[in-house]
């Protein structure tokens, strides 16, 4: 058996021939061709009127709070336990973040935890769709509408998930996406911005380029822009055009990339039911869990915290990740753990008794095997 990694894409020569093809073609009046393709479809797939294709998914994140105006003295609502580039942004504005609680079984955002934490300053809320699973979408909404306050739904982890038949990536004003080498479609790094306010997107657009909106479309533009005329000191945060093509090409193939990790989930879950007290991702009838990552939270029975479960499986030759830690307690975010060890009870519970599963689109049979004989043995 092969060693077993732990991410990794699935890449096929249709990404290599249109990366070719971009390399090839893709200059001159072809320069942004992949770029507009990917955006127009991606967009539509999710039933979104506007997509901004962006290096990275933190920079998406980054554009958006700063077409929404967060600055220094706001606060920003955001999980506990996400990976740290849903919050960096908030702090590249000066802004504060507020971590909030997590649910103890879809591990997203906890409602009742936003609502404690809502203040005068609050001016935004990020919802992380974690490892793929969905929150309790209509309380949140209905909490960001009650409040008045926007919503921006981080999807980096989500595609091809559904809430009630709804794609993930359609919720709050906004959301992002990650295609990082890690990610279920991937441009070796790459994100995507989804709106539908008309206004917004061209914030975001001339936000992206230095002030300018030479990448809006014609109708868009002021007719009296100045070449290399900026109005505004902003951010560089263009996409490349290859870039675009692999996430293009891969895009062509977005039934197949999450029907596998849907598989990969399904297999996990097949070897460990037998297993008394863990938890998996949840997928509730009313969701498809696209599944960017298996987490596996093991009951308090076992006794096991995560960094002694990644060991032990680690002497077996299987590789584990610890679920993301609470934010408040990584030394990024000084001064305040006690406070909220107290007050997000249930990150700090979920995260210490959680680790993630090999996600890697090679993954074979064998080694979902292996895995899962691993788990089995340490817990005994
Ligand atoms: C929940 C979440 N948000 C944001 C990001 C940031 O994505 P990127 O690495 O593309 O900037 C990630 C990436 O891992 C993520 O998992």
């Amino acid at each position: 058996m092969k060693p077993i990694v732990m991410a990794g894409p699935w890449i096929t020569e249709l990404e290599i021939k249109t990366v070719e093809d971009a390399m090839r073609n893709g200059w001159y009046e072809n320069s942004y061709g992949y770029v507009e393709k990917f955006q127009v479809e991606f967009a539509k797939y999710h039933n979104r009127k506007f997509a901004v294709m962006t290096p990275n998914c933190t920079t998406a994140i980054h554009l958006l709070l700063t077409a929404l105006g967060i600055k220094e003295g706001d606060e920003v609502i955001v999980p506990e336990c996400t990976w740290i580039a849903s919050a960096a942004p908030i702090t590249y504005l000066k802004a504060t973040p507020v971590f909030c609680d997590i649910d103890p079984v879809h591990w997203c955002l906890d409602p009742s935890s936003v609502e404690k934490n809502i203040s005068p300053k609050t001016k935004a809320i990020i919802v992380v769709d974690l490892y793929g699973n969905m929150p309790d979408m209509n309380a949140i909404v209905s909490i960001s509408e009650k409040y008045n306050i926007p919503l921006i739904e981080d999807a980096a982890e989500a595609l091809g998930s559904t809430y009630y038949n709804v794609k993930a990536g359609k919720f709050g004003v906004g959301s992002v996406f990650s295609f990082h080498r890690t990610k279920t479609l991937t441009t070796g790094e790459g994100g995507m911005l989804l709106l539908d306010d008309e206004n917004l997107y061209k914030r975001c657009m001339i936000l992206r380029d230095h002030g300018r909106d030479g990448a809006l479309p014609l109708h868009m533009r002021d007719p009296k822009q100045k070449e290399y005329f900026s109005n505004e000191v902003t951010y560089k945060y263009m996409p490349f055009n290859v870039q675009a093509a692999m996430g293009y090409a891969q895009f062509q193939r977005v039934g197949e990339l999450i029907a596998k990790k849907h598989w990969i989930y399904e297999e996990y879950k097949k070897r460990l039911n037998e297993v008394d007290d863990i938890l998996l991702n949840p997928e509730p009838d009313f969701v498809f869990n696209g599944v960017w990552i298996t987490a596996l939270v093991f009951g308090k029975s076992y006794n096991l915290t995560k960094q002694i479960a990644i060991q032990k499986l680690s002497k077996l030759n299987l590789p584990s990740r610890p679920f993301f830690y609470p934010l408040s307690s990584l030394p990024a975010y000084p001064g305040l753990e006690e406070k909220n060890r107290k007050n997000n009870p249930v990150a700090y519970d979920i995260s210490s008794r959680g680790i993630n599963l090999s996600c890697a689109m090679n993954l074979t049979i064998d080694q979902v095997d292996a895995i899962c004989d691993g788990i089995k043995k340490i817990l005994k």
